[in-house]
């Protein structure tokens, strides 16, 4: 993977995100196996960022199915094309272009719309989901792969502490202009969302991701990244020591350093939702009865 090739990309940003994928890698597996893909299945990766998703989704839909990645962020998109050209499976993959909102993908005939951490950047969330819910074929379903910061932990680090970093977290999303809207707890919405879209057979499932002590170094580079942005979006509502003392934590050179702690324990809550576009049928009769 080589990023340093795409001009402009926020090189901090893509390899937090490549990060993030290589140390959770055996979960998103599991996510990936548990939607339950079919062969010859045409997919949307939407949001799909550098496509780490998309080629995982193309061995579920092989060997006649199709993945179609969009993004908004054209480097994201350049940089996927790069990255996915040598796989075996690059010809079932496609990359696009385009914030979701204004695509006009009408027409085409998808069965599955696969969303990983992009739901939380939209504001109009309900509009957002029912465009999925028109695209994909009766009987088709769409999935929503989010985290929610009302569980996480960093131990060991001082409990009130972490309390008022939790707390911030909640404040900054109250608090937040709409242009850098951004939605920390759609984990737990999700699945009232799907119902309230009218989909079928809304199902969510929770994942509990840990990491214990001893930690790779992607790992730790993961773990410090995700840190390091909690105190951003925290500072405003921390103390100058209370900040300085959650920074010191991932600090490799600071006495505070957990990373290497023996009893060191990360976890932090992801949840998937998953719900089906009314079958034909059920379509038929919705006509009929009304
Ligand atoms: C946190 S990243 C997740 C990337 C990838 N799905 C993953 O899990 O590694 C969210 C992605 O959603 C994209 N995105 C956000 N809003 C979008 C929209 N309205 N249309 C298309 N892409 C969007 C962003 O550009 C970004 O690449």
């Amino acid at each position: 993977m080589h990023a340093e090739n795409i001009q402009g990309l926020d090189i901090l940003e893509l390899n937090w995100l490549l990060d993030h994928h290589a140390t959770k890698a055996a979960h998103r597996q599991r996510v990936v196996d548990d939607l339950n893909l079919q062969p010859g299945d045409v997919v949307i990766d939407l949001g799909c960022g550098p496509g780490l998703w998309s080629t995982m989704l193309a061995e579920k839909v092989a060997p006649h199915g199709k993945v179609i990645g969009i993004d908004y962020d054209a480097r994201y998109i350049e940089y996927a094309r790069q990255h996915v050209k040598d796989h075996s499976l690059a010809s079932l993959i496609e990359f696009r272009h385009g914030g979701f909102e204004d695509m006009t993908i009408e027409g085409e005939c998808y069965d599955f719309i696969f969303s990983s951490g992009c739901s939380p950047y939209i504001k109009k969330i309900l509009p957002f989901l029912k465009k999925q819910q028109c695209i994909v074929k009766p009987g088709g379903r769409i999935a929503d792969r989010s985290w929610d910061d009302g569980l996480f932990i960093f131990h060991p680090i001082d409990l009130a502490l972490t309390t008022k970093v939790i707390s911030g977290i909640a404040q900054a999303r109250i608090d937040r202009p709409d242009s850098e809207y951004f939605d920390n707890y759609f984990g737990r919405q999700s699945n009232g969302l799907f119902k309230q879209l009218g989909l079928h057979a809304v199902e969510s499932r929770s994942y509990a991701v840990q990491l214990v002590a001893p930690l790779s170094p992607v790992a730790k580079r993961y773990i410090t990244g995700n840190a390091r942005w909690y105190a951003t979006v925290t500072a405003p509502y921390l103390s100058a020591t209370e900040h300085q003392q959650w920074l010191s934590h991932f600090d490799v050179g600071s006495p505070n350093y957990i990373l290497n702690s023996p009893d060191f324990y990360y976890a932090m809550l992801e949840v998937l939702t998953i719900g089906t576009v009314a079958p034909a049928e059920t379509n038929a009769e919705t006509k009929e009865s009304h």
